[in-house]
């Protein structure tokens, strides 16, 4: 499927979804803003709700250390957060069936289901990774893949950030990473809200030493809705 033949059909998806796209993240928004399951934060009114998705296996890894410094400046700043971490989980890369038509239930059983209706009540989507070979990781990629069969459902209008960390201190070598991350946004129609972008961390945990843990903290604490 070419670009243009990717917008048409994400389009008339989005359209004939508008009906119940009201009803899916009231019906998510219920699940997220459940105590057990959130770590929200007071205000109500000026909060977002913010799904966090980490993409490192590495558990107390540089990119799940800027992810928790971002969480608790976001949480502090009054929104309500949920993470995903998609090492930790069992998402299955998309088949390409096409059984959703971008738009519907997918084939698969796995916990996209536990993401799922996070991504729909969603006010920000945070997207956190390791760079690997110069790309995304392949856990975090497998999830977004899976928007496919809520691509109508998620062309909606998004705050999103990217945290990514990488051993190297080329910036040449973040330009891919940054590349695609543009071309998400600019596709789902989300906004940018900031990037933290760590060279020059390859131990696990390295990141602890640097000031992009405080940066994290500070892009969290400084979002507005
Ligand atoms: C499979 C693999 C591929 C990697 N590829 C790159 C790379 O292309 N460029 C780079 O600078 N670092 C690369 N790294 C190093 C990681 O990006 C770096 O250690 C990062 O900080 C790990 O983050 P984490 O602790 O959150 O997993 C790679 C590491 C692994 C395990």
């Amino acid at each position: 499927m070419n670009r243009r033949h990717f917008l048409t059909t994400t389009l008339a998806a989005a359209a004939v979804a508008q009906s119940s796209l009201l009803q899916a993240r009231t019906a998510a928004a219920a699940q997220v803003s459940s105590p057990s399951q959130t770590t929200s934060g007071d205000s109500i009114g000026d909060s977002m709700q913010i799904v966090v998705l980490t993409g490192s296996p590495r558990e107390n890894g540089n990119s799940n250390t800027l992810a928790d410094f971002f969480i608790k400046g976001a949480t502090e700043a009054g929104h309500s957060v949920q993470r995903f971490d998609a090492a930790q989980h069992a998402v299955t890369p998309c088949i390409a069936c096409n059984s959703c038509g971008m738009d519907g239930p997918c084939v698969m059983d796995d916990d996209f289901e536990i993401v799922r209706p996070m991504l729909l009540a969603a006010d920000m989507v945070v997207l956190v990774t390791p760079m690997y070979y110069f790309g995304i990781s392949a856990q975090l990629k497998a999830v977004i893949d899976r928007f496919y069969a809520i691509n109508g459902q998620l062309h909606v209008h998004k705050k999103a950030a990217l945290l990514m960390t990488y051993a190297n201190t080329s910036k040449r070598n973040a330009a891919p990473i940054l590349s695609h991350y543009e071309e998400l946004l600019d596709y789902m129609g989300w906004e940018d809200a900031g990037r933290v972008i760590a060279p020059g961390v390859w131990t696990e945990g390295s990141v602890k030493r640097t000031q992009y843990p405080q940066m994290a903290y500070e892009l969290g604490r400084s979002l507005k809705a």
